[in-house]
């Protein structure tokens, strides 16, 4: 639709902080690609726990957003336009990236990203499934392997095996040559089993804290208590890296390391995940797709924190 200058697109935004209430499905403009950007018709959008907190506000305080703001940083789709200085990518080409998270998001029919966040998508696979990787995948790729420094032979610990983040890490770790040890739910442990899975421990029903020991790396998505009995198990010098905030000084009292991260998207790195997509040795588990109309319920499944997998919003 095109009112006045501006070509209208549906867009999933918020004008306001706060509960899922805020989700509104409207026109939005649709944005222009700058000289380095590509405007992207989105397919798909991944949902992930970011963007309820964006949503909820906890993170104006260190990275404040513009509103309205259109949330959803996990997308897949085809090259609609290029900037004048994209050389790269062209037209109808299938793309999945992770944008930068201070700006608009993907929960819309188009998106503007920058051409280093980009990565030609897997072939392999459809674009509806592939919107699930670009977050999570790199997060765990970055934990365990720029963080974390996980070496093959090594023996990683994964807390929340089951959920996005562990779903890809505990692939990464196994196709890496550790040894994978999963934290979930006992409904998960077949699945996270076939994923790779050396070792699968139910969280509702044992303490970990009292069964392993002396392990290199603990890969923390739950935090508190988790984190908190996680110094225990890890060997003099081992390292827990926490997608939530690592408490260093406890780590220090046990002698071992406690890292944080902070996600930066890369284009390259989304680039191998896609090739090791594509030879078959990553896949996305898949929880549920919406509609993009029904972000909020897709929304309040994440929030929920029981994800099994990735939770996509489908858009076209
Ligand atoms: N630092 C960064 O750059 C970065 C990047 C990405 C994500 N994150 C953060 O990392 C966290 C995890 O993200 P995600 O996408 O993986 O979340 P998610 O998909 O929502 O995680 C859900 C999973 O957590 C499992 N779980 C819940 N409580 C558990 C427990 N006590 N022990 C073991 N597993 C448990 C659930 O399994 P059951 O249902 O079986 O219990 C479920 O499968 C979020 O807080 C997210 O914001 C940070």
């Amino acid at each position: 639709m095109i009112t006045g200058r501006r070509t209208l697109m549906k867009a999933v935004r918020i004008h306001a902080f706060g509960h899922s209430d805020v989700l509104m499905y409207e026109d939005a403009p649709r944005p222009v690609p700058g000289p380095d950007e590509v405007l992207v018709k989105v397919q798909a959008c991944g949902v992930n726990p970011i963007d309820w907190k964006i949503r909820e506000g906890y993170l104006e305080p260190r990275a404040p957003h513009r509103l309205p703001l259109t949330l959803g940083w996990d997308v897949a789709g085809t090259v609609e336009e290029s900037g004048s200085l994209v050389k790269r990518f062209r037209k109808d080409d299938a793309v999945f990236c992770r944008p930068d998270t201070s700006r608009n998001g993907g929960y819309a029919e188009y998106i503007t990203v920058r051409t280093t966040e980009l990565a030609p998508a897997p072939r392999t696979i459809p674009l509806e499934q592939a919107a699930g990787i670009p977050l999570a995948s790199q997060a765990a790729w970055m934990a365990l392997f720029e963080v974390a420094g996980l070496l093959p032979g090594q023996t990683v610990l994964i807390h929340g095996a089951s959920g996005g983040l562990g779903t890809f890490a505990v692939q990464l770790a196994k196709a890496a040559g550790a040894r994978v040890i999963g934290t979930t739910s006992g409904k998960n442990a077949a699945m996270v089993k076939s994923l790779g899975a050396d070792e699968i421990i139910d969280h509702t029903k044992e303490d970990f804290s009292m069964s392993v020991k002396g392990v290199d790396v603990v890969f923390d998505t739950i935090g508190g208590e988790t984190q908190a009995k996680s110094w225990d198990i890890l060997r003099k010098g081992g390292v827990l890296v926490s997608s939530v905030g690592a408490d260093e000084k406890a780590a220090a009292a046990h002698g071992v390391l406690g890292r944080s991260f902070v996600l930066v998207s890369n284009g390259a790195r989304l680039g191998e995940i896609a090739a090791l997509v594509d030879a078959g040795r990553l896949g996305v588990v898949v929880e549920k797709v919406f509609p993009l109309a029904e972000a909020k319920a897709a929304q309040d499944l994440s929030q929920a924190g029981h994800a099994r997998g990735k939770i996509i919003l489908k858009v076209s």
